[in-house]
């Protein structure tokens, strides 16, 4: 199959429309066959309840096309579970996960060229959603639904790739203690704007954002999980006090990853802000950041906190995290049984 005519390695992290998308409607309570199309487009009511109350959840993976021309993609049922929950938290009817991972299939599937070409830094960023689409105007959940997926070929989520970054500690909060902060919701990210437009017109790539409780420990960052190694190589893992932080399937991957392939110490605690200068290394991760590094963080005092490895290069640990995570991702080095799972 041919690819799209695209200078796939000039691609940033934006949206460009592809062939189809995939749609399932949900009324009188059940969930319809659902199918590929090729409309871009969604027409709605006014008064739908995604417009008024926000009910909305989202997902994002990847797909990746393998050296043997492959396509693969990454620990869909991961996503599919995940959004699971979201859904419920926000009551609204999940879509069945068996049937979110064959939508994520069918939707790669006719959309082939687009997937980046091995070796191209670049890959089908895949995002389901699903929105309210029936009528409410007092507060209460809709009765209708769509679930949704597009799909976009996408470069690096950080301009600059692999480079270090600098964040700012958030003077705002992302997620409240019993809130939604561990659900993939849009209404998380509503309110993450505000901060992450300051953050940008000031030169940092993102938030770090604290607890909300204490404005005491880590919590993640506008749009990934944060990671951390200490002077003795020991990967340390923020852990919330109160469940506010997304369960990254990244994060929780590279757990697995460095403590059973790659022989390392892992931590998974709460993480207090004044300990960070103790840390060699620090990274966000996610499927959209991958490992991104970070080589400093300020505080709202204005004091620079940089990491031993700074912004010149990229830590070891982070390189080989990241370097052993994409080489399963794209099929080259073997990763657990299960994690990889062939599209196309
Ligand atoms: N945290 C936030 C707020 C995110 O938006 C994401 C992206 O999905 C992540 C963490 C990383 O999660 P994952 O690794 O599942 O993509
Ligand atoms: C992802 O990594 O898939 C996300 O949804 C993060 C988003 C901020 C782009």
């Amino acid at each position: 199959m041919e690819k799209k005519d695209i200078d796939w390695g000039a691609l940033s992290f934006a949206y460009l429309h592809t062939d189809y998308s995939y749609v399932s409607n949900y009324q009188d309570g059940a969930w319809d066959e659902g199918g590929l199309t090729p409309d871009h487009t969604i027409v709605m009511s006014e008064c739908a309840g995604l417009l008024h109350y926000c009910q909305e959840v989202f997902e994002g993976l990847k797909a990746y096309t393998a050296k043997d021309g492959r396509i693969v993609c990454f620990r869909p049922a991961m996503n599919a579970q995940r959004m699971y929950d979201s859904a419920q938290r926000l009551c609204m009817p999940p879509f069945p996960v068996e049937r979110f991972v064959d939508a994520v299939r069918q939707v790669i599937a006719a959309n082939a060229a687009w997937v980046p070409p091995f070796g191209s830094g670049a890959a089908l960023y895949i995002r389901p959603f699903m929105i309210a689409t029936g009528d409410v105007i007092g507060v209460k959940p809709a009765l209708e639904y769509q679930f949704r997926i597009l799909v976009t070929p996408v470069g690096p989520y950080y301009k600059g790739g692999v480079k270090p970054v600098a964040l700012k500690v958030s003077e705002y909060d992302r997620a409240a203690p019993r809130g939604t902060g561990n659900i993939k919701a849009g209404l998380n990210y509503a309110m993450s704007l505000y901060p992450s437009v300051e953050a940008h017109a000031e030169g940092y790539a993102d938030n770090m954002f604290l607890d909300s409780q204490t404005r005491t420990y880590v919590e993640e960052s506008g749009g990934a999980n944060f990671l951390f190694v200490d002077k003795d190589g020991t990967l340390v893992v923020p852990q919330s006090l109160t469940d506010s932080i997304l369960p990254s399937i990244t994060r929780r991957s590279l757990v697995t990853v460095a403590a059973e392939m790659l022989g390392m110490k892992v931590e998974e605690r709460p993480v207090r802000f004044d300990e960070i200068d103790a840390f060699a290394e620090c990274g966000m991760c996610g499927t959209a950041a991958v490992i991104s590094p970070v080589g400093k963080v300020v505080d709202t005092e204005g004091v620079e906190h940089v990491f031993a490895s700074g912004m010149e290069h990229v830590g070891p640990v982070m390189e080989k995290l990241r370097a052993t995570l994409t080489g399963i991702q794209t099929g080259e080095i073997e990763g657990p049984a299960g994690w990889v799972v062939e599209v196309a």
